[in-house]
């Protein structure tokens, strides 16, 4: 009895590890479409610095700058990687005729960091189903989903979301205002998924 709790015990910090490793969220995001928390200021801007806008490329001296949100989304599609130049640059195998960035001798983009650009990309069209569902499904319906859901909200499709952010001030709920708790109760949503959430909500609610 004892030996097995011992293994219990020792078992339970990997079960933690490998299943936190499962929500990385620059690994499987695009395959199965949950967890997306590309964060523009704090994932993007930092890894085109690094890599495109140092001093003498992309930093203003050339016509193709790319030093802050403005000159990086202009030079995207949103929603759309491969119709990006940004990202066809970086993925010139994808592209035969397109010039290589960052040029030879520096390397490619790693496969990680290409694969965020890209999930950023689809991301910036602020689709329903691809950022703002996967932020409610894994922050929300842990409660607010089956037979009895807390508060009798169900939160797990469009329609009954759209219908709480209309009549059950969704929003002020997340960010705790007026008085609202504050949802999830066990603490604030990051900034990122906030800013997410209102732009669908400024946008109208789109249905995409
Ligand atoms: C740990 C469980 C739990 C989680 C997770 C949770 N909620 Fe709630 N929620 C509740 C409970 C309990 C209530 C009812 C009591 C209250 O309003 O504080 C509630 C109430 C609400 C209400 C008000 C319903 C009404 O009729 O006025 C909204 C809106 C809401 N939650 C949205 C959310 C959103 C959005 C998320 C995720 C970002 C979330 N909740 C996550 C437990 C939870």
């Amino acid at each position: 009895m004892f030996r097995l709790a011992a293994l219990i015990a020792l078992a339970i910090p990997f079960l933690i590890f490998f299943s936190s490793c499962e929500h990385d969220p620059e690994m499987p995001a695009i395959a199965n479409g949950v967890d997306s928390t590309v964060c523009f200021d704090n994932k993007i801007l930092p890894l085109i610095q690094k890599n495109c806008s140092m001093s003498g490329c992309h930093d203003g001296s050339s016509e193709f700058s790319l030093n802050n949100y403005q000159e990086i989304s202009g030079k995207i599609v949103a929603g759309n990687p491969n119709s990006s130049e940004l990202y066809k640059v970086i993925t010139p195998n994808k592209f035969t005729n397109k010039p290589s960035m960052p040029p030879s001798p520096k390397p490619h983009l790693d496969n990680a960091d290409i694969t965020l650009i890209e999930l950023w990309i689809l991301e910036e069209a602020n689709s329903f189903s691809k950022v703002v569902m996967p932020v409610l499904a894994n922050n929300c319906q842990s409660c607010h989903s089956g037979e009895t859901p807390s508060g009798n909200l169900t939160l797990t499709d469009y329609s009954q979301i759209k219908e709480a952010v209309n009549t059950k001030s969704l929003l002020k709920h997340i960010l705790e205002q007026d008085n609202y708790s504050l949802m999830p109760p066990s603490g604030q949503l990051t900034d990122c998924d906030i800013a997410k959430i209102k732009k669908w909500i400024s946008n109208g609610l789109p249905n995409n």
